[in-house]
């Protein structure tokens, strides 16, 4: 039973606790049992015979309640005297960390100290100037007995540790596996303020190890959003911990969870509870109206539960007991009602102007905080409405899956706004390992440098109401390998209560470049108009006239040529080049002597663009999304819809089992992600049609630039590579069932009674296209390498195959080399998420190999894919980023190539005369030689 001995009040009417007798406290028991008993009897008794004692039995107990609802969250007023954490490991070594550069998130986010870092007993006890005699420590023995650790960082970026204030970690676990993931959406009704995420948190999850190698040490684990409200959250440390179970974990766990720290102290910690507006609550078919009266349903409940348990503390406090009976409690709705007292961070996930307003509505009317609103998207079309809410707590939080209006710049509107701005994970969605990712990203669109930071460390923390400890040089730190917002920013080693988690970690050294903070373009004109046009500015291209145009200032001239890229021009010392292009078709480059302008017919109208140090390089290539056959993911109407796969279930007769989609006749123009793409300089697209059983079908390419589709050069190829896919996906046949269809196929077995003949696997079993198999699995992939072969054998060609995918296949590198298969890896950073993906080469600074660098020095075509369509324009940050990470072993051409010639190759794209960007710090302008023409943004 809990005891509540400190927290009564200090004279507590009618009560005189006295020690007593063990017999006499069975007396006083019976006699007020028998007084009881009389009463309720007959209330007619004169008032002689009413109970003597007017104390009931639990008096003690409901009074000690009673004080307890008056205690707020918060850590308890002494909290910083501590000297030892209450997480702290015994054993654990103290470590000075030495010429540091320390991001501390104070003033502001401003704060920079340069000198050392000191951990002990799993709190940082000195920052900057630190002189260990003066914590009268003795140096010399504790060296001697390898009790302190000293490390040079020289001058590395040490940042508090990373806070991820939406995950599912643990709970939606990696990788996915029926029996420890799917834990996180309980689907028995809309309203279940009384789950807890923490009675599914799997220990064993992968993502831990990973997230931790991000920077990632405390993360909030939020239950799903399939409820509008779907229970309690659970803050935790990533940390492995000796006793190995969930609760371990818990930082600050509620009192109704286990007695912590706090325990009897003037303040109890804080407590989280998920909320979610919007579509999501139509698991169960809810509009938006039932979800918000189940809602109020759900408050007005809590609060007649409030109002209760308030008057029954009145009434006990001033000694009527008399027919109070017992406190008046509800085990579900007890955390509903601790909402209502403000000690429930509530965070709620919500998207639109219209979910936002219905929300905040819902807190003035039961007049409760909001910790955080996550996802956001329309958040910065609507800061007033926020502005309304009740106890203004304006913590937003976005991430870049952007629900159709959602913009890149809504951080920084939103910050000007002078609302704060958080980034979060909603791990796996995205993947909590490159949260720091998010943080960089919100900075390039405009966000200050020292918001950012604090976006995604110090912002958070307070977001969970453990600022006191977390998101600030306190208890867990990063020492980064550059500036942490430059981009691949990598830890080298991470210390959670003062334990480093890094085993030997690989280090990679970055550029000096990377020391500092980048320096973002300026995107002012981009993010007014986003506003203006409330999250959909016309994003069309306008075509550049006259039709010659003189680029100066330029640095860099890498064209392709003959399927492969060369760097023709670089400048030389401080003189920049120039590059004149006419008619789509940069005609000469150089130093400005090489393009002498006055050879040019007479009369003819040249614009001048300075391009102010940028490069010309080749646009790029995005594969691996839905990207032009489908606009909102969640939306069907929106899209081509789904292939019919002859292997899981039945093709209308007038379909056929032979048919082969091709993904052209789909094909749909103008996009959003398409045009946002085009503009980060990813000018083509080739994508499968899409499906989610083993057939996919026949590939195309297309200009993501292109308003429609029957304008010159928007059809790039219409046919580029067959599609298929191998592997444990959503309700397939076994594996070998696939395989076995697939050498039917191509083989062209005449017994093959699914398919019959079928002309696009002939052509791929002669070579005449690729085949582009998705495939996971290092078996499966060992599989197709022997599948190959047998073919080839049989058939007398040789087959063009591609793996997309291929998570596992570094397991197989010699092999796949020797069969000559190409590769794109998808994602390009790999992630365990289901089990055939479970064997990922992790890169640094868990693994000195990169999978990309690997594969490249084997000489095998290598391409990156991505896996959802927004993420399309970020693909010049992925090429920037695989380069980074393979330290110095690849090339800036043999970057570019991942995402222009080799993924041509690979896809049975054409890669001759490919478009051309400016890539430095932001795309000015896209030659277009197909259409003769250039577009400027
Ligand atoms: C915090 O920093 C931001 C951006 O640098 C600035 O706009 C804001 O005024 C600062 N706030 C305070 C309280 O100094
Ligand atoms: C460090 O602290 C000790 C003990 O307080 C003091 O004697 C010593 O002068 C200090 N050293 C420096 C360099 O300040
Ligand atoms: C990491 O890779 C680099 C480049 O291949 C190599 O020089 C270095 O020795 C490797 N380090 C380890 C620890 O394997
Ligand atoms: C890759 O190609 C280069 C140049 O043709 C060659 O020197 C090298 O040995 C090859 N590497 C492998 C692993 O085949």
């Amino acid at each position: 039973m809990t005891k509540w001995p400190h927290i009564l009040p200090l004279n507590p009417p009618n009560i005189t606790p006295r020690p007593r007798k063990f017999l006499g406290n069975l007396f006083l028991v019976f006699i007020l049992l028998a007084g009881l008993h009389l009463y309720f009897l007959d209330p007619t008794l004169p008032t002689l015979f009413r109970p003597v004692a007017k104390l009931p039995l639990h008096a003690e107990q409901s009074l000690a309640r009673c004080a307890s609802l008056k205690l707020s969250s918060g850590p308890p007023a002494n909290f910083h005297n501590r000297k030892e954490s209450d997480r702290f490991v015994p054993g654990t070594k103290a470590t000075l960390l030495h010429n540091a550069r320390i991001w501390t998130g104070e003033n502001n986010g401003t704060e920079v100290l340069h000198g050392d870092v000191f951990i002990d007993k799993g709190i940082i006890q000195g920052v900057g100037n630190v002189n260990l005699s003066a914590f009268g420590l003795d140096v010399e023995r504790m060296l001697a007995r390898g009790e302190l650790k000293v490390v040079d960082v020289n001058g590395a970026w040490v940042t508090p540790g990373i806070v991820d204030p939406h995950s599912h970690l643990g709970d939606a676990s990696s990788p996915a596996l029926d029996g420890a993931s799917g834990d996180d959406n309980s689907l028995k009704g809309t309203i279940q303020p009384w789950l807890r995420s923490l009675d599914g948190l799997n220990t064993h999850d992968d993502s831990y190890r990973l997230s931790i190698a991000g920077g990632v040490t405390t993360a909030l684990v939020l239950p799903g959003s399939a409820n509008a409200i779907g229970g309690q959250a659970f803050t935790i440390k990533l940390r492995k911990t000796a006793e190995r179970s969930p609760t371990s974990m818990l930082l600050e766990p509620p009192r109704d969870v286990i007695n912590s720290h706090n325990e009897g102290g003037d303040h109890i910690p804080w407590r989280q509870m998920k909320h979610a507006c919007g579509k999501k609550g139509r698991v169960y078919g809810d509009t938006r109206m039932d979800t918000f009266w189940a809602f109020r349903q759900a408050y007005d409940k809590a609060r007649q539960i409030k109002e209760k348990q308030d008057a029954y503390c009145s009434a006990a406090l001033a000694g009527q007991w008399a027919g109070l009976g017992e406190f008046p409690s509800d085990l579900q709705w007890e955390a509903l009602v601790d909402v209502l007292r403000g000690r429930v961070r509530v965070q709620t996930h919500c998207y639109e102007a219209v979910d936002l307003d219905d929300l905040i509505r819902l807190s003035n009317e039961f007049k409760f905080p909001i910790a955080a609103v996550h996802h956001a998207h329309e958040a910065y079309l609507v800061p007033d409405v926020l502005k309304r809410a009740y106890d203004v707590f304006p913590f937003l939080l976005r991430y870049k899956r952007e629900a159709y209006r959602g913009s890149e710049f809504a951080a920084r509107i939103l910050s000007e706004n002078d609302l704060n701005v958080v980034v979060k994970s909603d791990h796996p969605v995205l993947n909590s390992r490159y949260l720091l990712y998010e943080a960089q990203q919100v900075h390039y669109y405009g966000l200050p440098a020292n918001l950012a930071l604090a976006a995604a460390t110090t912002l958070p923390a307070q977001v969970l109401g453990l600022g006191h400890r977390i998101g600030y040089i306190k208890e867990d730190l990063v020492v980064w390998d550059s500036h942490p917002l430059a981009l691949g920013a990598t830890p080298t080693q991470v210390f959670i209560d003062g334990i480093p988690q890094l085993d030997a970690p690989h280090v990679i050294s970055k550029p000096t470049t990377f020391q500092g903070p980048p320096k973002v373009p300026n995107f002012d004109h981009e993010a007014k108009e986003a506003v203006a046009f409330e999250g959909l500015p016309p994003l069309l291209p306008e075509r550049a006239s006259p039709d010659t145009i003189l680029f100066t200032g330029v640095s860099s001239v890498i064209l392709p040529g003959r399927g492969e890229l060369a760097e023709v021009f670089s400048r030389q010392g401080d003189e920049p080049g120039v590059a004149l292009v006419q008619n789509g078709d940069v005609i000469c480059y150089g130093a400005a002597a090489a393009c002498p302008l006055n050879e040019l017919a007479d009369g003819e109208q040249v614009r001048v663009v300075d391009l102010q140090g940028g490069a010309i390089s080749p646009g790029l290539l995005t594969y691996g999304s839905p990207l032009g056959l489908q606009e909102i993911e969640a939306e069907v109407s929106t899209g081509d819809g789904w292939v019919f796969d002859p292997l899981t279930g039945r093709v209308p007769k007038l379909v056929g089992d032979n048919t082969v989609v091709r993904a052209v006749d789909a094909l749909q123009f103008a996009g959003r992600d398409a045009l946002l793409a085009y503009r980060a300089g990813v000018t083509k697209a080739i994508v499968a049609p899409v499906h989610r059983g083993f057939f996919g079908g026949l590939g195309t390419s297309f200009s993501t630039g292109a308003a429609r589709k029957l304008d010159l050069g928007a059809v790039i190829q219409e046919v580029t590579a067959l599609h298929i896919s191998v592997g444990h996906f959503s309700s397939r046949p076994s594996i070998s069932t696939q395989i076995a269809v697939l050498r039917g196929l191509l083989l062209n077995l005449p017994d093959d009674s699914i398919n019959g003949v079928s002309k696009p696997f002939r052509d791929a079993a002669r070579g005449l296209i690729p085949v582009v198999v998705e495939a996971y699995s290092a078996d499966v992939i060992a599989t197709l390498i022997l599948l190959k072969k047998e073919v080839e054998e049989k058939i007398g060609a040789t087959i063009q195959m591609t793996i997309a995918g291929a998570t596992e296949a570094h397991l197989l590198v010699k092999e796949i080399a020797e069969a000559n298969i190409g590769i794109i890896f998808r994602p390009s950073r790999p992630f365990p998420a289901v089990w055939e993906q479970r064997r990922v080469l992790p890169g640094p600074p868990l693994s000195n190999e990169t999978e990309i660098a690997l594969f490249l020095s084997h000489n095998i075509t290598v391409g990156i894919g991505i896996e959802e369509a927004w993420s399309a324009r970020n693909t010049r940050f992925d090429v920037g980023w695989a380069a980074l990470e393979a330290g110095g072993r690849i090339s800036k051409i043999q970057a570019l190539a991942l995402a222009s010639t080799n993924l041509e190759k690979l896809l049975g794209g054409n890669a001759e005369g490919g478009d051309l960007f400016s890539f430095e710090s932001k795309v000015v302008g896209v030659v277009l030689p197909r259409r003769r023409s250039v577009d400027l943004f």
